[in-house]
């Protein structure tokens, strides 16, 4: 129906957000034009660069293709609520170090990904970091520094 609105709780690194959002609204645009998160990046809106990933529930998503009705009830860390997270801060730190940045669009994603591949895997190896951020593009840094970051991150929190 339209002009229908539908009502979602969810709970935005640690903050419990209760909103009405139109069907097709995605959870990258509530993030980003509702919430004002613009922390996660909009680029293909495809699924394809990564660059609006977000842990949710526990997984990596891209936010792009998630409905943010569908995200009704769910827990949400987005690259605001890192630094709070165990690695978040030690990883923008390495990413700053190591030069993994430079026009930094597709940071944000990078490190939220990097994040989720360091709770699963806390001492990846090199071709294990190039595999978990396969889903994340980068068009500056030919990754090679990206893999040194999330290498320098690594380990025992
Ligand atoms: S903007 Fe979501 S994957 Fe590219
Ligand atoms: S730093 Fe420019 S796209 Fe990755």
């Amino acid at each position: 129906m339209a002009g229908q609105l539908i009502p979602i709780t969810l709970t935005v690194n640690g903050t419990t957000c209760r909103s009405e959002v139109p069907p097709h609204l995605t959870l990258l645009e509530f993030l980003r034009d509702t919430l004002n998160l613009t922390g996660s990046k909009r680029c293909c809106g495809e699924g394809e660069c990564g660059a609006c990933t977000a842990i949710m529930n526990g997984e990596a998503v891209n936010t792009c293709l998630i409905l943010a009705a569908e995200a009704d009830g769910s827990d949400l860390i987005t690259v605001e609520g890192l630094s709070a997270m165990p690695y978040g801060a030690r990883l923008q730190q390495t990413f700053l170090d190591q030069g993994a940045v430079q026009c930094g669009f597709c940071t944000p994603g990078m490190v939220v990904a990097a994040q989720y591949l360091l709770m699963n895997n806390p001492d990846p190896t090199p071709d294990e970091i190039r595999e978990g951020l396969s889903g994340n593009l980068c068009r500056c840094t030919g990754y090679a520094r990206i893999v040194e970051a999330v290498m320098g991150a690594a380990g025992d929190e």
